[in-house]
């Protein structure tokens, strides 16, 4: 079914944020509707954490506050996100029914207090969080203020898997499911180490805190089956709006890396992806892991443009040390999204809460009111926003596949392995070469069509199928280029070594043999020679044994001093390169720009100095490149001939853009 428009009574970019009025006495919502034109506000969500308001006993409803809220906003010609309201239960429910709290493994139970907590396996709670959204639907269905649904809110943010009774009932039926029956599970979940063996379903149970280090495929299965339970969560609110409301399209916002809900299995069966992204102002490389995740967001549903559902307007709250964004940071970042794909800046949260755990977070209009530079700043931003409104819908096409896959992450990040490998750590390796070029890049999973791409980057793919190895190969034989770094192709889907020899399904296609793995000691380095240079390189050495690759670096200390570090491997009419520890940046940035000439990969736009990153989007009304300096100095960016919709106008074939500066152009040449 394709996709049903979220954005239709809204022109160019959404923009707006979280509204909780129900925090608030009501004279001040005519303010805030005051405040939310001067802004350009368009779009808000609403009812997130409405529950208890909306239903503050178990068989009283009560909707006026909300009827008036929606009312409000129609009558501003602002559309609404409107919340199911199910992302934190009232305390009665807990109160009634205290089997729908979620617990730990350790066997602790999570109060109601804060938020998110509920069992996602729980009937209970499911049955009255869908009582509460039938009526939300009926109630709202039709109301013009009505724009999408968003369900549940950032399910995993606190509590991506539970370990109660129910919970373990539940995975013993997703088991079953999975593998017919126990001998299957004994088989995939290797259990006859550690007699481990069960001979029946009921004897399975969540991977609880054991003495040591817990069965490695049971922890796998478990997270995959706790996205799974929520995604069922998000799935049955889904129904009962596609039942009440058929054409009005649905949501639920990911939080920035969803660790515990694998969004390619979610992105389906949503009609839009949205994303909540907090970068630290205190990271000057925040962009990256930032970009990262966008990259991800258009991938999800094949190049759609997504929605950035709340960013922060300054600090958060929720970190040791919460920096504020100084001037110009928000809308450098704002940009990003956008230039990323989004078509929709919206915020956590519009008013400045007074009393809660989130007073210190900042706000759309901060506890100061519209006259704090926060606020004037999300002024300027909206009328930027406005003034390049036909950027709206553009896509993006990438020659270059990153490939990310969640039960590989799963898999890799346990204390009983080598090392313990940050899965993002691999990732920022790789992609912040990419994007310091300007290259486009799509993050897809490794299941995915990949022959329309130059380069396919894969920084660390621990857990592979033989199916999606072959996939990888077969891609290298037709002609694709390959860049492969260590500790990829180890293990099975059920974390059962590949045998043959390490990479075992990817030792062909590389030319090569890993005889041992030499892990690094914490903080250690092992010089690597590579084009002429020695440098150092961190994390992770082994000793590669080329079996027709072609050394192109070799390790200059330690252990496997003399032996491969880098390899080039022609195979097919493809070629793949390997990477067996982790380059220093320089290095790293060096290689990957060799890689990106033998693929025949360019950046969007030629000559761009260091720091600017670059992209493009195309519409039917146009072609659109994107320029954020993310560098601490002026930057002179050349372009092609364009017009600019935002920022400095181009001069001379250049733009001038000062750090944290943004230009949004419309290029002349559509084709170019
Ligand atoms: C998100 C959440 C919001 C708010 C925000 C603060 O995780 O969806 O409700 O808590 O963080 O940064």
């Amino acid at each position: 079914m394709s996709p049903r428009p979220w954005n239709a009574k809204i022109t160019g970019i959404a923009f707006g944020g979280d509204y909780n009025p129900e925090q608030w006495p009501e004279e001040v919502w005519a303010d805030d509707v005051r405040l939310m034109k001067d802004a350009g506000v368009t779009m808000v969500s609403v009812g997130i954490f409405s529950w208890a308001v909306v239903q503050p006993e178990p068989d009283r409803f009560e909707f006026a506050t909300f009827d008036r809220v929606l009312d409000t906003l129609a009558d501003a010609g602002i559309v609404a996100g409107l919340a199911t309201m199910t992302a934190s239960p009232p305390p009665w429910l807990a109160r009634l029914h205290p089997e729908t709290l979620p617990v730990t493994a350790d066997g602790v139970t999570l109060w109601p207090g804060g938020r998110q907590h509920y069992c996602p396996s729980s009937p209970v709670y499911r049955r009255y969080a869908g009582q509460l959204v039938e009526r939300v639907a009926q109630r709202y269905g039709d109301h013009p203020a009505l724009a999408e649904w968003h369900i549940g809110n950032e399910y995993g943010c606190h509590v991506s898997r539970c370990w109660c009774d129910v919970s373990a009932a539940d995975f013993r039926v997703w088991l079953q499911r999975r593998y017919g029956d126990v001998d299957g599970l004994n088989e995939a979940w290797s259990t006859t180490f550690w007699s481990q063996r069960y001979s029946s379903f009921e004897e399975v149970q969540p991977p609880r805190s054991a003495p040591t280090f817990p069965n490695p495929a049971q922890e796998i299965d478990f997270t995959e089956f706790g996205s799974d339970a929520l995604l069922a969560c998000y799935l049955m609110e889904k129904e009962i709006v596609g039942r009440i409301t058929p054409d009005v399209p649905v949501t639920t916002n990911f939080i920035p890396m969803p660790r515990g809900t694998d969004p390619f299995a979610w992105a389906p069966h949503q009609d839009v992806v949205s994303y909540d992204s907090y970068p630290d102002p205190y990271d000057p490389d925040a962009h990256v892991l930032a970009g990262f995740g966008y990259d991800l967001m258009r991938s999800l549903r094949h190049g759609q443009p997504w929605m950035l559902m709340e960013q922060a307007p300054g600090a958060v709250n929720w970190r040791p040390r919460n920096s504020p964004k100084p001037p110009g940071l928000m809308r450098l970042w704002s940009w990003q999204a956008v230039a990323q794909g989004a078509d929709a800046v919206l915020y956590f949260q519009w008013r400045q809460s007074r009393g809660g755990a989130e007073k210190f977070h900042s706000a759309m209009v901060p506890h100061g009111g519209e006259h704090t530079r926060g606020f004037q700043e999300v002024r300027e931003l909206g009328a930027e926003l406005r003034a390049a409104a036909e950027v709206a819908g553009g896509r993006s096409t990438a020659d270059v596949a990153l490939v990310m896959d969640w039960r590989s992450w799963w898999g890799l990040q346990r204390s009983s392995h080598p090392a313990v490998l940050e899965q993002f750590d691999a990732i920022t390796a790789h992609y912040a070469p990419l994007l310091g070029r300007s290259v486009a890049v799509d993050v897809v999973p490794p299941s995915r069509d990949l022959s329309a791409y130059k380069l396919v980057v894969v920084p660390n793919l621990y857990l592979v199928s033989e199916a999606d190895a072959a996939r990888l190969t077969a891609y290298v034989d037709g002609g694709g280029h390959l860049l492969m770094s260590f500790f990829s192709g180890i293990v099975d889907e059920y974390d059962r070594v590949h045998l043959g020899g390490y990479p075992a399904p990817f030792r062909d296609v590389l030319g090569l043999r890993v005889a041992e793995f030499w892990p690094l000691e914490e903080g250690g380095t092992v010089d690597v020679e590579l084009a002429g240079t020695v440098t150092p390189a961190t994390v992770w050495s082994e000793i590669v044994e080329p079996a027709g690759a072609e050394v192109v670096g070799t390790f200059a200390s330690s252990e496997p001093a003399g032996g491969p570090a880098v390899t080039r491997n022609a195979y097919g009419t493809g070629v793949a390169w390997y990477v067996g520890t982790r380059l220093a940046d320089g290095a790293m940035d060096a290689l990957v720009g060799r890689v990106l000439t033998g693929a025949g990969v360019t950046p969007v736009l030629p000559g761009l100095p260091a720091g600017v990153q670059a992209t493009v989007r195309s519409n039917d009304s146009g072609r659109y490149a994107f320029l954020l300096n993310h560098a601490t100095a002026t930057a002179l960016v050349p372009v092609p001939a364009a017009t600019a919709l935002v920022g400095p106008a181009p001069s001379g074939g250049r733009v001038e853009l000062p750090p944290r500066g943004v230009a949004v152009l419309r290029l002349e040449d559509r084709l170019s």
